[in-house]
């Protein structure tokens, strides 16, 4: 049968933002690629971070999926594009898929895009373990604390 996709999802299928990859060595940029078991499909995620700030200054997906989850992960990288990482890592799959109206069915597809923010930020704090997780308001927080920084999800 055929599949009726929201225009949304049409949209950003037809005309996906931020497109492509960014450079990988560079110590700022963080990487997430992350794949759905139920059905194969894959998404990798490069995210450039501003040191100072940790900033989310510039995003890049590529995806070997579905229209639902090309769609997602178009929407992610315009959605945490200037979040600090803080903010971006609290991302929920059910944002986007309310964002798209993607059906129950598809609701996995959204699931990736979050995926694959998270590993892209853990990605980024694996590179600079110096940087901490740090809330909204501490910035200097830290520039106290030592290059101990523990990873909370490790493969
Ligand atoms: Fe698996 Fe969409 S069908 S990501």
């Amino acid at each position: 049968p055929r599949r009726h996709y929201h225009e949304k999802v049409l949209d950003h299928y037809a005309r996906p933002r931020n497109v492509g990859t960014l450079d990988k060595s560079d110590k700022s940029v963080g990487e997430g690629l992350v794949g759905a078991p139920a059905c194969g499909d894959v998404m990798r995620l490069h995210i450039k971070v501003d040191p100072e700030t940790q900033v989310i200054s510039d995003v890049r997906f590529k995806t070997f999926g579905c229209g639902s989850a090309i769609a997602s992960s178009s929407y992610l990288t315009e959605l945490v594009r200037g979040m600090t990482l803080e903010q971006a890592s609290k991302v929920k799959n059910t944002e986007i898929a309310k964002e798209l109206c993607l059906p129950p069915v598809k609701l996995h597809c959204s699931m990736l895009a979050e995926d694959a923010i998270k590993s892209a930020i853990n990605n980024y704090y694996k590179k600079n373990p110096d940087v901490k997780p740090t809330n909204l308001a501490g910035r200097e927080a830290k520039l106290e604390t030592p290059a101990t920084a523990t990873a909370t999800a490790t493969a």
